[in-house]
């Protein structure tokens, strides 16, 4: 059964100091490569191991929902060689990892237009999904082949199918939308040093706190997930209220 959340424009959510949601853009993979002289895919490989650090210290912090960009609909323009070394390695990140996710309560979900990648992919994303969907610990959404625009689109197209010659409201759109199952995320973190959406979650970022770290994802630990949400809980979420009114709760 899918879980009721509060929309963040539509109903006040509860804000804890620990986030429930963290959203992440892991960016940064091929600068941190090309420092060393390494290939950019040395960069991609390195980043598969951080997704494992902060999956884990996620769990001990107590967060509910962990989702990171993987791959964007924009990423494939990217040189045809880097693409498939990518492809590779979610293949063989998903053939590694999934059994260790398990054990610790993970469920994995990969949300994107699946239909462009390979059988194999899609068969261990299919098979990871099976198997860790009724784990409770931690989400953990993967998104690959995934744009802010077309979650929207797609949701509403769908929306449309169901619905002929309805008006779409927000409250009806969501269940539509890639992540049903989540709230929206309390704090959206970019590595790499640019400061940009970059086609991530644009409908579910709206209330979201941000914050852009020059770190870059293959070095990015622990620590500087740490310092992000102490950086959120010094935040004042008042989803459009005044600072006087949130004093008087
Ligand atoms: C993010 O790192 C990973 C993907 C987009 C797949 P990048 O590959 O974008 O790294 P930079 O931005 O070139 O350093
Ligand atoms: C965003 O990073 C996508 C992922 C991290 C998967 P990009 O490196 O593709 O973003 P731009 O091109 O710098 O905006
Ligand atoms: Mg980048």
């Amino acid at each position: 059964m899918i879980k009721r959340f509060f929309s963040s424009t539509a109903e006040i959510p509860q804000a804890a100091a620990v986030p429930r949601h963290i959203a992440i853009i892991m960016d940064g993979n091929g600068r941190w490569a090309k420092k060393r002289l390494l290939p950019r895919i040395a960069g991609h490989a390195q980043g598969v191991e951080r997704v494992r650090d902060i999956v884990k210290a996620c769990i001990e912090r107590g967060v509910e929902y962990l989702t990171l960009f993987a791959f964007s609909s924009e990423n494939w323009r990217r040189p045809e060689d880097e693409v498939s070394r990518l492809m590779e390695l979610f293949v063989m990140a998903l053939e590694r990892e999934v059994g260790k996710l398990h054990r610790n309560g993970v469920c994995l979900k990969v949300v994107g237009d699946l239909s462009r990648f390979d059988t194999r992919l899609r068969e261990l994303i299919e098979q990871g999904e099976r198997q860790t969907a009724s784990n409770t610990r931690l989400t953990l959404t993967v998104c690959a082949n995934y744009g802010g625009r077309w979650d929207i689109l797609h949701a509403a197209n769908n929306w449309l199918r169901d619905n002929p010659g309805g008006e779409l409201s927000e409250e009806a759109l969501t269940p539509y939308l890639s992540m049903p199952y989540a709230p929206e995320p309390d704090l959206f973190i970019r590595t790499g040093g640019e400061q940009r959406i970059s086609n991530f979650l644009l409908w579910q970022l709206a209330y979201s706190e941000l914050y852009f770290t020059h770190t870059l994802w293959p070095e990015f630990n622990a620590k500087a997930l740490d310092q992000a949400i102490t950086s959120y809980q010094k935040r004042e979420r008042r989803f459009g209220r005044t600072s006087e009114q949130l004093v008087e709760r």
